[in-house]
């Protein structure tokens, strides 16, 4: 937090299927599992393009936690299915160490293209709506404070849930 590059608006990819694209995304998927994220996008790796990945397996530790299937995502377009908003704690592989509070939509649809450029269209809601949300505002430049309604629920890690081990996105 604090890089110009996390403030700016991302660049559609123009060209699917190229090396470069899959050195970017090797890039991307490395740092999120060195980092133990949920997703990433890559703005957060100093690149202004419309790419981001999430995923989120099963955990034995959260057994209550949803899975979310890992996901290549490019160009993405998010459509609500409906006003309807919830608040959940977030975190950020760019503001590490903290958690707040954000209201997401619930039900979400979402448009995209995979690396070959073939087309992702998936209708999803509660955790997975909220990772894609979370990414996709990267790629406008915002990051998960600045949806903060209470910064009373903002604080770090070891304060919030002492002893607790997180993921962030
Ligand atoms: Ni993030």
């Amino acid at each position: 937090m604090g890089d110009p590059v996390l403030l700016q608006v991302a660049k559609p990819v123009e060209q699917f299927d190229t090396p470069e694209l899959q050195a970017l995304l090797q890039d991307m998927k490395d740092t999120m599992a060195a980092l133990n994220g949920a997703g990433i996008a890559a703005p957060q790796i100093g690149v202004s393009l419309q790419v981001v990945i999430f995923g989120v397996g099963k955990n034995p530790r959260y057994p209550q936690a949803e899975e979310v299937p890992y996901t290549e995502l490019i160009n993405p377009v998010l459509e609500p299915q409906s006003d309807a908003m919830e608040d959940g704690w977030e975190g950020c592989l760019s503001v590490p160490g903290m958690r707040g509070v954000v209201p997401r939509y619930t039900k979400l649809r979402y448009r995209g293209f995979d690396p070959q450029g073939r087309p992702i269209d998936r209708t999803v809601d509660g955790f997975h709506a909220r990772v894609v949300q979370h990414e996709v505002d990267h790629l406008l430049g915002i990051l998960y404070p600045m949806r903060i309604r209470d910064l009373r629920t903002f604080g770090f890690n070891e304060a919030l849930f002492p002893g607790q081990q997180l993921v962030d996105d």
